[in-house]
């Protein structure tokens, strides 16, 4: 059974997901409105993965005796300067993310609940993989930023094939 303690972070963490699955889908319309529609799929399919993290939390509250909360989200930006800035921001919501799930981690320690520190288990090798796969996007903008445009287009590219990291 969960504690109060326990579901209220959960449903934190609701919100948090839920807001990077809204963020990703802003961020893949704005990619679209530039004719970058590599960057648009990878980032829909991305958007659909930060869904999916969240309704896995949703489902484990509700399992575990808790109550899952719809909550509202506010709204993610409608224009970014450039890929890289897309891009870097992403990175920043990861990693505030992955500061987050150590959080709760610790929490369920503290409170001696293992059952929901095995579950969050997941959620860190996510965390890891999507630290990685952001980097990696990462370092390729910037190691293709002097070719201009057709860096871009290069970047697009990739990205069309490029898989979420679950
Ligand atoms: Fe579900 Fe990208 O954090």
């Amino acid at each position: 059974m969960l504690s109060k303690k326990i579901a209220s972070a959960l449903n934190e963490q609701i919100e948090m997901e839920g807001y990077a699955s809204n963020y990703y889908l802003a961020a893949a319309s704005w990619c679209d409105s530039k004719s970058l529609q590599g960057c648009a799929s990878f980032l829909l399919r991305h958007a659909d993965e930060e869904r999916m993290h969240m309704m896995k939390l949703f489902s484990y509250i509700n399992d575990a005796g808790g109550h899952a909360v719809v909550p509202a989200f506010k709204q993610p930006p409608e224009k970014f300067k450039s890929l890289l800035e897309l891009f870097e921001d992403i990175f920043k919501h990861e990693l505030k993310v992955t500061d987050a799930i150590n959080n709760l981690v610790e929490l369920c320690l503290k409170e001696k609940d293992y059952a929901t520190n095995h579950f969050l288990q997941w959620y860190v090798e996510e965390q890891h993989e999507e630290e990685k796969l952001f980097r990696t996007i990462l370092d390729k903008i910037k190691l293709l930023e002097g070719e201009g445009p057709r860096g871009i287009y290069w970047i697009d590219r990739e990205l069309a094939s490029m898989k979420p990291a679950s």
